[in-house]
């Protein structure tokens, strides 16, 4: 039966490739409301061939919606959601305003999908650099238990939206022309030609000395893999790419798993595609994985640093996998 659905944020990085999935995945859309600030009412946006307007989001959206998508930052969602699920909408929440909230399901569908029904009307999508790292472990972590893992991202720039976007090709451009003096509006510091050891880009940091970025990926993957005893610690790390966040992943276990078995167990596993062919340079690129579904793990060793550990490069389309896309699987579950 196809429903109605909203999605807020329909003008944004992820909001453009919710419409692009709905309609690649023939999810059964009736009627597609597409909702964006003030300043881009009256948009045209196309879906299934046919022009959308965009409308100014307001609490008065929901009516008739059955399924809203989020992905407008965590001050919209808090505040708009409950009028979603009172407009009686079941909402995937794509921001970090609900992820950590005990009675909200945070869903990687690979990874937990029986949450799912212990909804009261929110979902949270869990951060892009999370999901395509727990798709990873959780075989693992079945296998051989995992015990700790070390995790530093590189992460692209569209993480942070499309304004993000537009400032590392103006700033790269502004730089190969040899102009002085551009100006940033987002990022603390140069993007283009640099690498910056700071997400988000502002009020980053917690009092622990750590950014809100790399504990998400601390608290988010106890709770979505359902284990609080699993160590984690992460540096996350933005990089000048525009799509794709890869991650250097290593992984102590209890039990003693090889390389080789890892490989296998990843071969066989949903949502993974292991690239892996050191013979022939074969590992996961952005380049590649742009635009693919897939979690794509390469560079799979063996700790001999440790009696049982792997490492793993993991990269995963950001604004598919890392966002749009598992908030639509969920959808697809709920439905
Ligand atoms: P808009 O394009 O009208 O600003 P990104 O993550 O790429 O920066 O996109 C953020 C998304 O959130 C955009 O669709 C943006 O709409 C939307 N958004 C930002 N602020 C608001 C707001 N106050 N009300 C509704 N949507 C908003």
């Amino acid at each position: 039966m196809a429903v109605n659905v909203a999605v807020v944020g329909a003008t944004g990085a992820v909001g453009e490739e919710f419409i692009r999935i709905l309609e690649s995945r023939n999810f059964p859309v009736q009627e597609l409301r597409l909702l964006a600030s003030k300043r881009s009412a009256g948009k045209k946006m196309r879906f299934r061939g046919a022009e959308h307007t965009v409308q100014e989001l307001t609490k008065h959206s929901f009516q008739g919606i059955k399924i809203a998508l989020f992905s407008a930052g965590a001050s919209i969602s808090r505040e708009y959601v409950p009028y979603a699920i009172e407009s009686g909408a079941v909402c995937v929440d794509n921001s970090s305003a609900f992820r950590m909230d005990d009675d909200v399901p945070l869903v990687v569908p690979e990874v937990n999908p029986q949450e799912i029904a212990k909804h009261h009307g929110v979902i949270a999508n869990p951060n892009c650099s999370t999901i395509q790292m727990v798709v990873a472990l959780k075989p693992i972590h079945d296998a051989a238990r995992i015990k700790r893992v070390v995790v530093s991202t590189y992460q692209a720039v569209s993480g942070a939206g499309l304004k993000a976007v537009d400032e590392l090709q103006k700033e790269t451009a502004s730089i190969l022309s040899g102009k002085e003096g551009f100006k940033r509006n987002l990022f603390p510091h140069q993007i283009a030609f640099n690498v910056l050891p700071q997400i988000p880009q502002s009020n980053a940091f917690l009092s622990n000395g750590y950014t809100s970025e790399e504990m998400k990926m601390v608290d988010e993957t106890k709770k979505i893999m359902g284990d609080a005893s699993i160590r984690v610690t992460a540096t996350t790390v933005r990089v000048p790419v525009i799509r794709c966040h890869s991650e250097s992943v290593n992984v102590e276990t209890e039990k003693k798993i090889t390389a080789a078995e890892v490989k296998k167990l990843l071969s066989k596993a949903p949502g993974v595609t292991v690239l892996d062919d050191a013979a022939n340079q074969l590992y996961p690129l952005a380049t590649h994985a742009t635009g693919k579904d897939d979690v794509f793990v390469g560079r799979i060793r063996e700790d001999e640093s440790i009696a049982n550990g792997i490492n793993l490069w993991i990269v995963s389309d950001n604004l598919r996998k890392g966002a749009a896309l598992n908030a639509i699987q969920i959808a697809e579950m709920l439905l």
